[in-house]
């Protein structure tokens, strides 16, 4: 495991993106699976302002997002459909086409088979965006989730639940179900780089990284990835540095 300690989000979102354009770089066709949520959202700007400034070419780029909601379709300013087209894919000149996320409205069960066929008919993932939860999940695989699941369907949980409701007009109006890539998923990708910011995120960055690992921390499994980058900024250090580990 490689931690990259950096002083704040900006110091963050610079280095993701200089990885992820360096992976892109040695691979123009690479495949990238790609995250929604705060974390990622500095990320994806650094991404666009390179792409703007000539420096980055994303025509031969694929895309596999980790997750989506149930029962919103893409054009619902919630779904993470919506949120990818919004801060990354409709400011680069990626081939809309080549960017995949779980369809929302699709049948549950066909739609994780699809999913996980179309991943494995890419060549799989090159490089893993993740961030992570405040009770360790990632993508949207919940604490006792196990670690050998493919793409499957979930329920959330209330912590879950409660977390997202900031974005929603009304928290009643948060999807209670999403399909999600499954840990099995997200381990076979060849690199994962994890990013992490704000004090929220400092006990679930210490059990992650140094805890035992257990589904009772999805993230905690990161730990036995050959390829793992962890970016995170000095408050999500705080526990870390607490305990002295
Ligand atoms: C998003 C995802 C989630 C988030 C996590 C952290 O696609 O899969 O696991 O990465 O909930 O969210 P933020 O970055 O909003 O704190």
């Amino acid at each position: 495991m490689k931690v990259i300690r950096v002083s704040d989000y900006a110091e963050l979102s610079r280095k993701a993106a200089d990885l992820i354009a360096e992976e892109i770089r040695e691979k123009p066709d690479c495949v990238l699976g790609l995250a929604t949520g705060s974390t990622p959202e500095g990320t994806y700007k650094q991404l666009v302002a390179e792409y703007e400034a000539g420096k980055l070419d994303f025509s031969r780029v694929r895309t596999v997002n980790l997750d989506e909601y149930r029962g919103l379709p893409g054009s619902h300013p919630q779904s993470y459909r919506y949120f990818m087209d919004t801060h990354l894919f409709s400011r680069i000149n990626i081939n809309k086409k080549n960017t995949f996320i779980p369809d929302g409205l699709a049948p549950e069960k066909e739609e994780c088979e699809e999913y996980e066929k179309r991943i494995l008919s890419l060549g799989g993932i090159d490089l893993q965006l993740l961030g992570l939860g405040r009770n360790g999940h990632i993508g949207f695989n919940e604490p006792g989730t196990s670690f050998i699941m493919e793409t499957h369907p979930v329920k959330l949980t209330s912590s879950t639940i409660q977390a997202n409701a900031r974005l929603f007009n009304d928290p009643e109006e948060v999807p209670r179900r999403a399909v999600t890539m499954g840990i099995g998923t997200i381990m076979s990708a060849r690199e994962i780089l994890l990013i992490v910011n704000g004090e929220d995120k400092a006990e679930a960055l210490q059990k992650a990284l140094y805890g035992p690992v257990t589904p009772s921390c999805p993230a905690s499994i990161l730990q036995d990835h050959p390829a793992l980058t962890v970016i995170a900024d000095e408050e999500a250090f705080r526990e870390i540095q607490a305990c002295g580990s």
